[in-house]
This record gives C-alpha cells, sequence and structure tokens, in this order.
C-alpha cells in the first residue's frame, strides 16, 4: 500500500521542528514508518541549494531564481526520498513543501501563482500532499520566537510586510483547501498545540 504525504507549513517561529518530532513519535506509535525530512533540502544537493537560498552571498537574487532553485531541490527530494519512500508504503513528515512555494514566492514575492502552479505540475505531476497542516500565529509573536534563535538568514531579514504577505496567503490557501488542510493556532504553549495536533492526527487516521 503506498505511504501518505503528509506536510507541516507556517511561518518563521510557528514551532514546526518541535510539532514535527510529536508528530512522528504519535505515527510511530500507530504503527507507520516515518521518513521526517524538510524543504528547501532533505537530499545531499537540495542541502546545498538550501544554503544558496538562506545565505547572504546572494542577497539580491531574482524572485524566478529562487522559485526554479527550490523547484530543483523539490525535485530532487522527490527523485531520491519522497517518491521512493511513499511507494515502500512509509509515511513522509515533511517540514514545508509546495505550499511554502506560494506563500513565500508567490504571496511574498508577488510571483504570480500561475507561473508556480506550472513548476508544480511538472515538478510533481499529480503528487499533492494528503495532508497539511498550518501552524498559524501573528507575524510579531512568531518573528520575536525566530529572533531568539540567532543569526537571521536570508528570508528572516525581510521586511514586516513580506511576513504578513506569507501568512495571509497561507491562511487563503488553506481556507480554499479545508480538506486538505488543518490550520492550527500556534501562539500557545507547545503542550497545548500539541495536545490539539494529536486530536485532529487521530481523527484524520480514523478517515484514511
Ligand atoms: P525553515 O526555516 O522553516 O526551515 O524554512 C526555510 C526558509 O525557506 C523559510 O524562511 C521559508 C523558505 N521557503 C520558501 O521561501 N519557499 C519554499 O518553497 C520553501 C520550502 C521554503
Amino acid at each position: 500500500m503506498a505511504g501518505k504525504l503528509i506536510t507541516v507549513e507556517g511561518g518563521e517561529g510557528a514551532g514546526k521542528t518541535t510539532q514535527l518530532a510529536f508528530m512522528r513519535d504519535y505515527l510511530e506509535r500507530a504503527g507507520h514508518r516515518v521518513v521526517l525530512t524538510r524543504e528547501p533540502g532533505g537530499t545531499a544537493l537540495g542541502e546545498e541549494i538550501r544554503a544558496l537560498l538562506l545565505g547572504h552571498r546572494h542577497d539580491g537574487m531574482a524572485p524566478a531564481t529562487e522559485t526554479l532553485l527550490i523547484f530543483a531541490a523539490r525535485a530532487e527530494h522527490l527523485e531520491r526520498i519522497i517518491r521512493p519512500a511513499l511507494a515502500a508504503g512509509h509515511w513522509v513528515l515533511c517540514d514545508r513543501f509546495t505550499d511554502a512555494t506560494y506563500a513565500y514566492q508567490g504571496g511574498g514575492r508577488g510571483l504570480p501563482p500561475e507561473r508556480i502552479a506550472v513548476l508544480e505540475n511538472w515538478v510533481q505531476s499529480d503528487l499533492r500532499p494528503d495532508l497539511t497542516l498550518l501552524f498559524d500565529l501573528p507575524v510579531a509573536v512568531g518573528l520575536a520566537r525566530a529572533g531568539r534563535r540567532g543569526a537571521a538568514d536570508r528570508f528572516e531579514r525581510e521586511e514586516w510586510a513580506f511576513f504578513e504577505r506569507v501568512r495571509a496567503a497561507y491562511r487563503e490557501r488553506a481556507g480554499r483547501n479545508p480538506d486538505r488542510y488543518r490550520i492550527v493556532a500556534a501562539d500557545r504553549p507547545v503542550a497545548a498545540v500539541r495536545a490539539e495536533v494529536e486530536t485532529l492526527l487521530a481523527a484524520w487516521l480514523e478517515r484514511v
């Protein structure tokens, strides 16, 4: 039986990494083999592309270049990790995926979503996440949390309005795809967020 692709999205400082670890444990306890991975990255080449995207050597990178690099990393990730894992019946838990491109490059950078859709269809064919959790929180709260983690990467250095556009794009996509998305209020204590995530995973597991 083919596995499932679950993706986790959210703005800066949303607490994805912490919740992903809980989610992996939860799904393993439910009897699934879980592959935890991330974008951009997840492969040796993808991690090199990630370093180009997040580092400051190319601060003025054009939005189209940025988007193509992200999809180059994604193509590698799909080919080497995601598709083989799904074919083997494993569940793939991915820290960000193409919804992030619609939010950051579409909403944030202003790239037309139709252009992103062309790349999505080309690189992914008909592969789409089975479930997406959006950890949503006010920009001010997220940036304050992310600021405590150390030096800002190329995205974290963006202006406030950029993150407001990212958040709005995520929420708009989630609103249009209620079957696939679950929105989780992430500006709460870790334990409260975890409890809600476990409840909604349990409900979702009943259906699949
Ligand atoms: P992370 O900090 O959650 O690992 O994400 C790395 C950064 O990459 C984050 O600022 C969002 C950005 N990103 C995009 O802009 N587009 C994408 O498609 C993905 C996957 C990430």
